[in-house]
């Protein structure tokens, strides 16, 4: 099921050489035809998250985050886990998210964790997250996609078949399910 279709990819983690970041790229390289993705690249230039500064001139950096929300027809997150939670960049800025840009939006994650349960909480977090602000999360687009650190390419992009394979699969998801979504709406 072909369709033009933008999703916007977040990586919760800020690290040089992440295995989220080579996840959600894999990701960009296996779109099906007539997608295409967007990396937004301010997690690290978001200012903490203040209900004050939603009065006055909100933070260019905030109105590029759900400029970019708002243009997206999904978006798909991969992110790390740190001391057993979300890393407090990604909640910060799905804080400035709330209300703005993640509602009934088709959602997806990657879990690049290469452990056996590895990152757990921080995914069942995100899952309350998305809940509580009523994104529309894709269940096919949420899938484990383990990334060890010396299976990556020249190119950043993951190499194991499988993985691939899973990466491939949650995107296309994405895509159909936002093909269906548009159909149902017309
Ligand atoms: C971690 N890591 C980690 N992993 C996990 O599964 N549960 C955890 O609680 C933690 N805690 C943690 C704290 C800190 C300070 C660091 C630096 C790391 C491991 C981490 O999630 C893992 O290295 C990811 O691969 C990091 O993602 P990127 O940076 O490779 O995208």
């Amino acid at each position: 099921m072909a369709s033009s279709c933008t999703i916007l990819l977040i990586s919760g983690s800020l690290r040089s050489g992440s295995s989220n970041v080579a996840a959600l790229s894999t990701a960009a390289a296996l779109l099906p035809e007539g997608a295409r993705a967007r990396f937004f690249e301010g997690l690290g230039e978001l200012p903490h998250f203040n209900p004050d500064l939603e009065q006055h001139a909100l933070p260019s950096q905030v109105s590029a985050l759900r400029a970019q929300l708002a243009a997206a027809d999904a978006v798909l997150f991969s992110t790390p886990e740190y001391a057993g939670a979300l890393p407090g960049s990604f909640k910060n800025l799905l804080d400035w998210s709330v209300g703005e840009g993640l509602y009934q939006k088709p959602v997806g994650w990657l879990n690049p964790s290469p452990y056996e349960q590895g990152a757990e909480r921080t995914y069942d977090m995100l899952r309350v997250v998305l809940g509580y602000v009523n994104a529309d999360l894709v269940p096919a687009a949420c899938v484990r996609a383990p990334v060890r650190r010396d299976s990556l390419g020249s190119d950043g992009l993951v190499t194991d078949a499988a993985t691939r394979a899973l990466i491939a699969a949650a995107v296309r998801a994405l895509v159909d399910h936002v093909a269906r979504v548009r159909a149902s709406a017309t």
